[in-house]
């Protein structure tokens, strides 16, 4: 599936960029679904996000100047609000009408969570994903990543779902290389797209132990997983010792070679408990030995389930393919593929 050619992909909400990176007068640019957007602040310091190109000669509004809650293009200075209308031209005489034409297409934008979010359509077909969790002032948030990996979306996703890979590709944090056998699950589809349940031993590495406050080689995770239809996941573990760890991902898509990989974490213990540097750490180790792995497979995931070969654990990622071909074939749109080679 190229995401880039599939407009229905247009209708949901994307995680885009930490609200930190946001500077009161500064704009930043981010291409989401192969559309280029300019985002920035405005006057009540929401983010706000529109085509990033001038209707006037093209220059790329990112590149401006954030000025009285608008977006100023560096090339003329005609100022847009978070509408997209042009509410200012320095060139005409202060009594001048601004004609109605002079305007870019604007999105909706929503912070979240301590992110931007971005849906490039007017009608949602799902809210921001809910995690009531991030949002429990008991607990604790932390960001942890916000990266370009070049993998699809799809394959970060049901890699998250994927209990066949922790013996192989994470023989160094917590899989156990003697224990091939993938933990049994549950998984049941539901309107935002599924959830899964499961229990999964895990090795716990020293630094992980005091992250856990667990003094274990080995402990249990259960796992309550949910997949947000089409790019996010949240993954609530809790241990025997009562510790939450709930880990929420979006492979934000950027183009069709590329996914915007957005991470934080939310923990219902404290900083005395586990510094954050150091869950981030761990966490860290985890992500990049997926990140070696997915940038090695085919960016363009099919949905065709005849296209690669499955096994029973790979019942998740065999559940995503299905709704996402159901959701095609509901916008009225056929699955566009790279040729292959
Ligand atoms: Fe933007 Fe001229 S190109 S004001
Ligand atoms: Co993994």
């Amino acid at each position: 599936m190229l995401v880039t050619q599939q407009p229905v992909l247009r209708d949901f909400w994307y995680p885009v960029m930490p609200c930190s990176q946001l500077l009161p007068d500064r704009p930043r640019s981010f291409q989401l679904l192969g559309q280029k957007l300019a985002i920035w602040l405005d006057s009540a310091g929401r983010p706000s996000a529109i085509a990033d190109r001038c209707c006037h000669r093209s220059a790329q509004l990112s590149q401006g100047v954030t000025h009285d809650g608008c977006i100023r293009c560096p090339y003329h200075g005609w100022s847009f609000d978070r509408n997209g209308a042009c509410v200012n031209v320095p060139q005409f005489e202060p009594e001048a009408k601004i004609p109605a034409s002079y305007r870019v297409p604007a999105f909706r934008c929503a912070e979240r969570y301590g992110y931007v979010w971005v849906c490039l359509s007017d009608q949602p077909r799902q809210p921001i994903p809910p995690i009531l969790e991030a949002e429990d002032p008991s607990h604790r948030l932390i960001p942890q990543f916000d990266e370009t990996w070049h993998c699809g979306g799809l394959r970060m996703m049901e890699n998250a779902f994927d209990n066949a890979h922790f013996s192989f590709v994470h023989a160094d944090s917590f899989g156990d290389k003697q224990q091939p056998i993938p933990a049994s699950l549950e998984i049941t589809p539901v309107e935002q797209g599924l959830v899964m349940k499961t229990q999964v031993p895990v090795a716990n590495p020293p630094q992980q132990q005091k992250n856990l406050g667990i003094a274990t080689a080995t402990t249990l995770r259960t796992n309550e997983q949910i997949w947000y239809m089409p790019f996010c996941r949240t993954l609530k573990i809790t241990y025997p010792n009562g510790l939450m760890h709930l880990i929420f991902t979006a492979a934000t898509p950027i183009s069709d070679h590329a996914s915007q990989i957005i991470q934080f974490c939310v923990r219902n213990d404290t900083e005395a408990d586990a510094p954050a540097a150091d869950i981030i750490a761990f966490d860290r180790q985890v992500t990049l030995e997926d990140k070696a792995i997915l940038e090695s497979t085919d960016y363009d995931t099919p949905l065709a389930l005849s296209a690669e070969q499955h096994m029973p654990s790979d019942q998740p990622g065999i559940l995503m393919r299905k709704q996402l071909s159901a959701l095609l074939k509901a916008a009225g749109e056929t699955e566009q593929c790279r040729a292959a080679s």
